[in-house]
């Protein structure tokens, strides 16, 4: 017995030595394929707002989007997100379902402008609603929570109304009881058997979205999301979560948040080899690194590439990452 390994550390370390070599053994290598960009799009005309929180990001008026839409698509970008903040919000989040909504305005510009990235709507309320919250809120019950089934008939006509506007594949990220079902059997009823679901499965309830509810401006008015979204130590229950997605419907599962989930994201991959996985690197996690850097702490695009390289490593086929425009320009 010897503890010599068949095929010693020492013998891979002597290949990594040649340039070329060294990526011909890697294992994990990013490229623009990977990257599914998160927008913020806003009412108006021509205007920018950068997002304070999230240095280098910013809201775009719907007159841009689909110039901003051809630019991540000409540097091999497969795929955006969009998330809209509309120009009111009232208690039932109107706009996330009206066909002139922000979203449904911002998918028909990318469409009309000829573009082919694939556009993803993000299916959700909170950005909508005058409380900040995911869904209805009940009152009746003294403490006011979401009321989920009255949530779903809404989010079915967000899908639904997104699907016309001519979105590609619909995320939602409520975290509803019963929602993949809803919005799958929502969808087919009117003809859209063909749009496939990306589910925020696992969606864990993070301080690493604070920077994201500025961007949308949708923090909650009063109380938090735990009622809805997993507590962070909870693995298995994950797991649990993605079991009943999938056997509702989803096409592609998501876990989120990426990084101080990969676990989580590895255990999926494990479990469910076959389905596509999606890895969000979420907004806190972009907003750390871009303050370390700032601060000349740390290197910021060696520090960007192994962060988004480990999410892949530990399983994920495609990553929503607010770096990918940079990431691009890094590996080209
Ligand atoms: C909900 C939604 C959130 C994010 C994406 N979709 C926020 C939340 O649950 O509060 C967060 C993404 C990020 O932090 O980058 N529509």
């Amino acid at each position: 017995m010897t503890d010599t390994p068949p095929f010693p550390t020492t013998r891979l370390r002597r290949l990594r030595q040649h340039p070329k070599l060294r990526d011909l053994v890697r294992e994990t290598i990013l490229t623009p394929h990977d990257f599914i960009v998160p927008m913020f799009v806003k009412f108006g005309e021509n205007t920018r707002v950068p997002i304070v929180s999230m240095p280098g990001q910013e809201q775009v008026t719907v007159d841009l989007i689909a110039d901003e839409a051809k630019a991540l698509e000409a540097l091999g970008i497969p795929a955006i997100i969009l998330f809209g903040i509309p120009e009111e919000k009232d208690s039932v989040g109107s706009d996330a379902y009206d066909d002139d909504g922000i979203i449904q305005q911002a998918v028909r510009a990318i469409k009309d402008s000829g573009s082919e990235i694939m556009v993803i709507t993000d299916v959700c309320l909170c950005e909508y609603t005058d409380h900040g919250h995911c869904g209805i809120i009940d009152e009746s019950t003294g403490k006011p929570d979401v009321n989920n089934d009255r949530t779903l008939e809404l989010l079915v006509k967000e899908a639904v109304s997104h699907a016309n506007a001519g979105a590609d594949m619909i995320a939602p990220s409520g975290m509803m009881d019963g929602m993949i079902h809803a919005l799958r059997t929502g969808l087919d009823g009117e003809g859209f058997s063909h749009i496939p679901i990306m589910s925020y499965a696992a969606k864990f309830s993070s301080a690493f979205y604070g920077p994201f509810r500025d961007a949308a401006e949708s923090a909650p008015q009063f109380g938090d999301r735990r009622t809805y979204q997993m507590d962070p130590a909870n693995g298995r229950e994950a797991l649990r979560e993605v079991a009943v997605d999938l056997a509702e419907g989803a096409d592609i599962l998501m876990v989120k948040p990426a990084l101080s989930y990969l676990d989580v994201i590895h255990a999926v991959k494990q479990k469910y080899p076959e389905v596509p996985l999606a890895g969000y690197h979420v907004s806190g996690e972009f907003s750390m690194v871009k303050a370390a850097a700032e601060k000349g702490w740390i290197d910021e695009q060696r520090v960007t590439l192994e962060i988004l390289t480990s999410i892949k490593r530990a399983g994920a086929d495609m990553i929503l990452t607010y770096s990918a425009k940079e990431v691009c320009g890094w590996l080209a």
